[in-house]
């Protein structure tokens, strides 16, 4: 079995090659390194520095190496920086998929994954509930729409050119590695701040003071289950949340961090952002139903903190 992993240079990328490579899995990275680092590639695995807008170079790699599955995670990966520059955001990550997609295609890879955003997809969802699959996709941020309409060419793909796909919308990851300079990265950002004796910055839910915003944090290495179970073909639906299923303000982030560390830093409450989903808990049942229980936010912290 051959995989190319996109983005293998990143977070969650690079937790995927790792664990492909314990799986003695043939395994290759295709990055251009904007937010990902040398720094997180592996011996034994070869790296195609390349940008996936770049559709003669993403042909070449994809036809050299001649993977069985492609499992895109190369991506701009910031609400903020879609919001500055929605356009670059597109290229990356509309245009980019494109032409992994037809690059798959043309060299008869057997099965396509997309990591997408839950997190981002569905937009505001009401208090206490839950997004499931179902649900029709109302994304309020560049970076959500990007996805989404990332996501109908990756349905394109299968339903009119015959690609076996999964696409897995990803609630927010968090765990060891996470960069604490992308804007997404919440966990990692709060553990620098910490470590440093900074203060935490809870941006509002609605107005400055409130708890800040809801969102399901879901460890790295469920994704990585995620991934592994779609590139066995263990997931015969299209489309799968991974997910906790449970929602946690960024408040109670802070207060979970900070007593786990044992030290009292010091909060700020900041307004709301804009492109910022106000609350996002998705329905991880199909996930657990394959998987199991995901791993608690306790558990998957005091993971994170280790390293
Ligand atoms: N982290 C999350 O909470 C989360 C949630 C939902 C979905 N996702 C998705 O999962 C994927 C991985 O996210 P991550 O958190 O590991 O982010 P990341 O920024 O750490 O990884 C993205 C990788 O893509 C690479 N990249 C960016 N633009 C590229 C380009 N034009 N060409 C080639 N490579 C490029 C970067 O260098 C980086 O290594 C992304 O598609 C992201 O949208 C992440």
């Amino acid at each position: 079995m051959r995989v190319l992993v996109t983005g293998g240079a990143g977070f969650i990328g690079s937790h995927l090659v790792e664990a492909l490579v314990g799986k003695k899995v043939e395994v290759a990275v295709l990055d251009n390194l904007q937010s990902g680092s040398r720094n997180n590639l592996f011996d034994g695995v070869a790296f195609f520095e390349c940008d996936i807008c770049d559709r003669d170079a993403v042909f070449q790699a994809v036809r050299e190496f001649q993977p069985d599955v492609v499992t895109h995670h190369a991506a701009q990966s910031s609400v903020v920086e879609s919001v500055r520059d929605c356009s670059a955001d597109a290229q990356t990550n509309v245009l980019g998929t494109i032409n992994l997609l037809e690059a798959a295609v043309a060299a008869n890879v057997s099965r396509f994954l997309f990591a997408s955003t839950g997190g981002a997809i569905y937009g505001d969802i009401p208090s206490g509930s839950r997004a499931g699959i179902e649900l029709t996709p109302q994304p309020i941020s560049p970076y959500g729409i990007g996805k989404l309409a990332a996501e109908t060419y990756v349905r394109y793909f299968q339903q009119w050119v015959g690609l076996p796909v999964n696409i897995l919308r990803y609630a927010n990851v968090y765990g060891p590695r996470q960069s604490s300079h992308a804007e997404a990265g919440v966990v990692a950002i709060f553990l620098a701040k910490i470590r440093k004796g900074e203060p935490l910055t809870i941006y509002a839910r609605k107005h400055p003071g409130d708890e800040g915003c809801i969102r399901d944090y879901v460890h790295v290495s469920d994704v990585v289950q995620a991934n592994i179970g779609a590139i066995e073909g263990r997931i015969s639906a299209p489309v799968l949340n991974v997910a906790t299923g449970l929602g946690t303000s960024t408040y109670q982030l802070a207060r979970h961090l900070t007593q786990l560390f044992g030290k009292e830093t010091e909060l700020v409450f900041a307004d709301k952002r804009e492109g910022d989903v106000e609350y996002s808990v998705l329905d991880g049942d199909g996930f657990q139903q394959l998987f199991g229980t995901a791993v608690t936010l306790r558990e998957g912290l005091r993971n994170t903190l280790l390293f």
